[in-house]
């Protein structure tokens, strides 16, 4: 039976060691790459999440051969290229899964329909479709260019591409249409973004450069299964980490999570919050960074988060702002109109959340300013998540420090990019659990 709300009670502080879930980006990446390579790719640490489990599926329907062999192992053996797929590609609620297997299919001359969840048919797919255009793709989609749609692809020829928005997803589409495009790509980034895409080509064999934040992928590179070593993903561990933070008397230490500078805006803005996290262990796994972090509770204080850091922590303002509602003063959040195009308008439910709480939020057009006292709020509500996974995680996180529970409907969505999310906490020491509807 699924649950119909989950609550989050205040409680003790939250003690061990605990390993990330293996890193969202990259698990997608890993099985697309190895579906285009010639040959088997090993991946270990997958993470199982649905967003990525549609992904595998996916790549079965474009041919190729996918298994799972244990717990976040997989194989993927690859024909060298995608073949028309029978049925309807349906993605569920991953913006990237989409966005990156529509760049994938379109190097190749076939037909296919892709769609998605309620969330997902509502999120803005032309930023793909403009560039995949220019390149000699066609497509009929649900008005403003939404999903379902249906894409032809085959006959691409190179562009040189500005990226309009900061969009890791967009630049991957790019450069994945640009395996099979005549001449290849150059993809113009104007804020640097994730780049696992061009790392993991680089490891699957391809020439990848980079001048002066461009990015350039020659025509006729040829992708040969590899070894994919997925690390922690820091978007998921910043959960319990912030948990502990929060939380008096709490250290909580995530194992292997990916260090990628790309990523971890999130652990730089804590810091100058005031928060005591530490790197231990660091090292080296498949072309990536990984450390071990520690956070222990601590005394925050607020900041203004620099808008250029936006792109290296994106999914992660959800959560800062909890960090924020238990800081002492004001933690400005600006340059971030993209997450109104996340999984649900995350401005805009974090507000709705928070001030629910009792913190004290302002809303802007393209960020939220949270006012914190330096004391728990007060929580002693219910938040309508709109399915989007990480508003339910970041309220939760804030019921086990808040003054009064904290109770979130559909927790069944967080098994998109965290399903091990509640076991984990409650073997941290937290006191979440299944409730009655919200
Ligand atoms: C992702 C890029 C980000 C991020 C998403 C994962 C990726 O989206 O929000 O969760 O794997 O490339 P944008 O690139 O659209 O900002």
């Amino acid at each position: 039976m699924i649950a119909a709300a989950m609550t989050a009670r205040p409680g003790g502080p939250l003690a061990g060691r605990v390993r990330a879930p293996g890193d969202k980006s990259i698990s997608h990446r890993a099985l697309i790459l190895g579906a285009l390579a010639t040959g088997v790719t090993e991946i270990e640490g997958l993470l199982e999440g649905e967003d990525v489990l549609r992904t595998a599926e996916a790549m079965r329907a474009f041919g190729a051969d996918v298994v799972r062999h244990g717990e976040g192992r997989w194989t993927v053996t690859g024909r060298g290229g995608f073949s028309a797929p029978d049925g309807v590609i349906d993605c569920g609620n991953s913006g990237t899964g989409v966005r990156l297997i529509m760049g994938a299919a379109a190097g190749f001359p076939i037909k296919a329909t892709f769609t998605g969840d309620a969330s997902l048919r509502k999120r803005p797919m032309n930023r793909v479709l403009e560039p995949l255009g220019q390149m000699g793709a066609r497509w009929e989609a649900a008005e403003g260019g939404r999903l379902p749609l249906t894409l032809k692809g085959g006959n691409l020829h190179h562009i040189r591409y500005r990226l309009p928005v900061a969009s890791a997803q967009v630049k991957s589409a790019v450069l994945l249409a640009g395996l099979n495009a005549e001449g290849g790509v150059e993809v113009e980034e104007p804020e640097a973004t994730r780049d696992h895409t061009e790392r993991m080509l680089r490891a699957f064999g391809a020439a990848v450069h980079t001048k002066d934040g461009d990015i350039i992928l020659p025509a006729g590179q040829k992708l040969t299964g590899t070894h994919v070593a997925v690390p922690g993903d820091p978007s998921s561990a910043a959960f319990p980490l912030v948990a502990a933070l929060i939380t008096p008397g709490s250290e909580v230490t995530v194992e292997g999570v990916l260090l990628n500078a790309l990523r971890t805006g999130l652990f730089e803005t804590l810091k100058e919050m005031g928060a005591d996290l530490t790197v231990s262990n660091p090292r080296a796994s498949s072309g990536e960074h990984v450390g071990d972090v520690t956070a222990r509770c601590s005394a925050l204080k607020g900041v203004v988060v620099p808008p250029d850091r936006a792109p290296s922590m994106i999914d992660e303002y959800p959560i800062l702002a909890v960090a924020a509602a238990f800081a002492d003063g004001e933690t400005v959040m600006r340059g971030i109109g993209e997450m109104r195009v996340k999984e649900s308008d995350r401005i805009a439910l974090m507000a709705r959340g928070l001030e629910a709480c009792g913190v004290d939020v302002e809303e802007e057009p393209e960020g939220f300013i949270v006012r914190g006292t330096g004391k728990p709020p007060r929580g002693a509500a219910s938040i309508e998540t709109a399915g989007d996974h990480r508003i339910a995680m970041s309220h939760l996180v804030l019921g086990l420090a808040a003054e009064a529970p904290v109770k979130v409907d559909e927790p069944e969505m967080i098994a998109t990019s965290f399903p091990g999310f509640g076991d984990m906490m409650r073997g941290l020491g937290a006191d979440i659990s299944a409730s009655e509807g919200a």
